[in-house]
């Protein structure tokens, strides 16, 4: 049987990695991209069917190389996993235009770059684009204003997709991470955060990285083909929930 190729960006460690180890559990191979060279080349060592590709996604010539590279390595994508993101929370009066960029340039301009130049191998598959957002941009908090929009922007993205690659078979969706304990998570949570999600979320704790990859691996499979244009929140029941989960447990 053809083994199917997922390319997962941010594929170093938290989310990504747990993903990447997913799809090899279900019989696919992966291309892991990240732009921290020994973060990946410890991450991808001793895992079979995945190879590494040390690739800036923000970076349009370095995305074209990168797509060129995949495809003259295994000769398909059958699904793009667009999960490389950073984190940066600032008030609104504190972030520069530099920092807004940044946070801009890999979360949001990398997944139109490389859903753009994934594209033609999508369409060739029949394939599937997962992008991964966060409840940050489905519901405002303080701190996020770069953060936030950019996941919004993504959501957004996300439905543009969906709306004009389905012509071709290839469907979009979007997963929305509420907290993990990743890097990521714990350079802008502070223990006031921490708590705050907490009183929050129903679940009444963190996700982890696997229960985020779950979704995403479904998404991809063809157990849901008939899925595209969908924003799905992994997030122990947090964007669904109004006021008062804290006095409820008291
Ligand atoms: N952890 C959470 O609580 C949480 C919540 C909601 C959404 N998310 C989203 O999930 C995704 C994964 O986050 P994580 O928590 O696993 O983070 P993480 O920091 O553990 O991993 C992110 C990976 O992306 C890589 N990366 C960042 N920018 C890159 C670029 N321009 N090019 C290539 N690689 C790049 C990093 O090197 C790193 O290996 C992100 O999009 C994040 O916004 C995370």
């Amino acid at each position: 049987m053809t083994q199917k190729l997922a390319l997962v960006t941010g594929a170093a460690r938290g989310i990504g990695l747990a993903t990447t180890k997913l799809f090899l559990q279900e019989g696919w191979q992966v291309a892991m991209i990240d732009r921290d060279v020994p973060a990946l080349e410890e991450a991808s060592m001793g895992l079979d069917g995945a190879k590494a590709f040390v690739c800036d996604v923000s970076q349009p010539e370095a995305v074209d190389q990168l797509i060129t590279d995949v495809m003259a390595t295994f000769g398909r994508i059958d699904a793009l996993v667009n999960n490389a993101g950073v984190a940066d929370f600032g008030p609104i009066e504190d972030t520069s235009f530099a920092r807004w960029r940044t946070v801009m340039e890999t979360n949001l301009d990398s997944v139109f770059l490389m859903s753009q130049a994934a594209t033609p191998a999508l369409k060739a598959s029949r394939g599937a684009i997962v992008n991964i957002a966060s409840i940050s941009g489905l519901r405002a908090s303080t701190l996020r204003v770069a953060y936030g929009t950019s996941k919004a922007a993504v959501i957004h993205l996300t439905k543009q997709q969906a709306a004009e690659l389905g012509e071709y078979g290839i469907r979009a969706n979007c997963v929305c991470p509420g907290p993990v304990r990743t890097k990521l998570a714990m350079a802008v949570h502070t223990p006031e955060i921490i708590a705050a999600y907490h009183d929050a979320i129903p679940l009444n704790r963190y996700g982890s990285e696997g229960e985020i990859g779950e979704v995403i691996v479904f998404l991809c499979s063809a157990k849901a083909s008939y899925v595209t244009g969908q924003v799905i929140s992994s997030d122990g029941g947090f964007e669904s929930t109004g006021v008062g989960l804290p006095a409820l447990r008291a």
